[in-house]
């Protein structure tokens, strides 16, 4: 193993880290950790720490680390055919053979997918697809796309517009004019506490009416949404919430995008969140759980609906123009072909149920008392604890306490990975779907030790 002694120093000078406060970073004040292994749900760091990842890196390492049967696919494949492209039909047995499992796997009405390398150039071409699918069908106008406040879709020019999320948009002259944002299905942060759950989706459903009527039906193309929200505070829909808004987008004849980046192969402990909450969206956005991060690898999964159209546009215009050199990467797909293998072998998506059920359940026992906890919520192997200043006005923290990030790096130093989500005080678990009913208890027993230690 490389041991180098100016690595700290290297990566303070020459690597431009994401979501990182960079000054901070460059000036050291901030902390960095060097990643060296992982098995199972643990990570070790350059300094031999072994930690429980409750966060499955970004919610993506969903068969958890150090999985031989997916290494060796990728070490398989890059011997034998390391790139070759997916243009003008070309195409490898990986590639082929993971668009049949994906398809395989998805609801019935959907007919193809595409592949990319992230979530973000996924839902990028998404909108493509649906702007081509309005210029085909001779309704130019119809181009604007509804997305949610605190919904995460990518951090692109386009899909960090969609992205509803403050620290997305703030100084990059971001959403472009083309998005337009409606109101999160996020009960615990509805404006008027009084009103019951059933009210609240009334409420998002008028809003998004008032918003149609506003703009006009003829000039929105569609709405996307994540199943669940995620980045944006991991949390589940209402009761009746898609059921309601679906039959308003029926009405005016507006695409429904699902984005299953996260929700996508297991996360909610069945195959999509689509099937979980009724969804029948026009396209599908998956990443991370198609691989488990083994390899980028994403796509957009095209219903029979929009096909159609998109044949009758290549047929009036010649090949579809759209496509990344990285397209349905050989390697990318090897990892995903072995990935969703291994998913089924294992029953994992079942474990991800079962444990998840139990790390919510443990997770809201524990803390049910605590008076600066106001929910713990979740869904599947997904669960978040939301902290407050008042549980009984429901007051929450000023951003500058930065509350969340202070328990998340209480449990670090425990050994516990979670997420500070990045809009509220927020922690956020979404662990690999090999966790253990063990580990869940050694996520919740720390959760509280460490919201204790900076809370009280
Ligand atoms: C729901 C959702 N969509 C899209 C993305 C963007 O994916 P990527 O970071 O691979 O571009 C993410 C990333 O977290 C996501 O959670």
């Amino acid at each position: 193993m490389l041991k180098n002694d100016q690595l700290d120093q290297w990566d303070r000078e020459n690597f431009f880290h994401p979501s990182t406060h960079l000054a901070q970073f460059a000036r050291g004040e901030a902390p960095n950790r060097i990643i060296t292994g992982g098995k199972g749900s643990h990570i070790t760091d350059r300094d031999g720490n072994r930690l429980l990842d409750a966060f499955a890196g970004l919610y993506c390492v969903n068969v958890g680390y150090g999985r031989p049967e997916i290494a060796e696919a990728i070490a398989d494949q890059a011997r034998e055919l390391a790139y070759y492209h997916a243009y003008v039909g070309h195409g490898t047995e990986a590639s082929i053979t993971l668009a049949k499992m994906v398809l395989d796997r998805a609801p019935d009405h959907m007919s193809k997918v595409y592949f990319g390398l992230s979530g973000s150039d996924a839902n990028e071409t998404n909108v493509k697809l649906i702007w081509y699918y309005n210029n085909i069908l001779g309704r130019p106008e119809k181009k604007k796309i509804i997305s949610r406040w605190r919904g995460y879709h990518g951090s692109g020019l386009m899909t960090g517009s969609l992205t509803g999320l403050d620290l997305f948009h703030k100084k990059f002259d971001l959403p472009l004019a083309q998005v337009l944002h409606t109101e999160a299905p996020y009960y615990y942060r509805r404006e008027d506490t009084n009103m019951s759950e059933a009210e609240f989706v009334a409420h998002c459903v008028s809003e998004l009416e008032a918003m149609i009527d506003r703009e006009g039906a003829d000039t929105i193309a569609a709405f996307i949404g994540e199943p669940a929200l995620g980045t944006g505070g991991l949390v589940p829909p209402p009761a009746g919430y898609w059921e309601a808004i679906q039959a308003v987008l029926n009405k005016h004849d507006i695409l429904l995008v699902a984005d299953e980046v996260v929700t996508g192969f297991g996360r909610l402990g069945t195959m999509f969140g689509s099937e979980h909450y009724g969804l029948k969206p026009d396209l599908i956005t998956i990443a991370k759980g198609l691989t488990s991060a083994y390899a980028p690898l994403s796509g957009s999964i095209v219903s029979d609906k929009m096909w159609k159209v998109l044949e009758q546009g290549t047929d009036e215009n010649g090949p579809i123009g759209h496509g990344w050199t990285y397209s349905a990467h050989p390697i990318g797909a090897a990892a995903g072909v072995a990935n969703l293998k291994l998913i089924d072998e294992l029953n994992l998506i079942q474990n991800a149920g079962k444990v998840g059920a139990y790390l919510n359940k443990t997770m809201s026992e524990a803390l049910a008392d605590h008076p600066h906890v106001g929910e713990v919520r979740g869904e599947g192997l997904m669960c978040a604890v939301e902290f407050v200043k008042d549980r009984e006005t429901r007051t929450f923290f000023d951003v500058a306490d930065k509350i969340g990030p202070q328990v998340a790096a209480a449990l670090a130093a425990e050994h516990v990975i979670a997420r500070a989500m990045p809009q509220g005080d927020i922690l956020g678990f979404a662990p690999p779907f090999c966790l253990t009913h063990q580990e869940v208890d050694e996520i919740v027993e720390k959760t509280v030790r460490a919201a204790r230690s900076v809370l009280g």
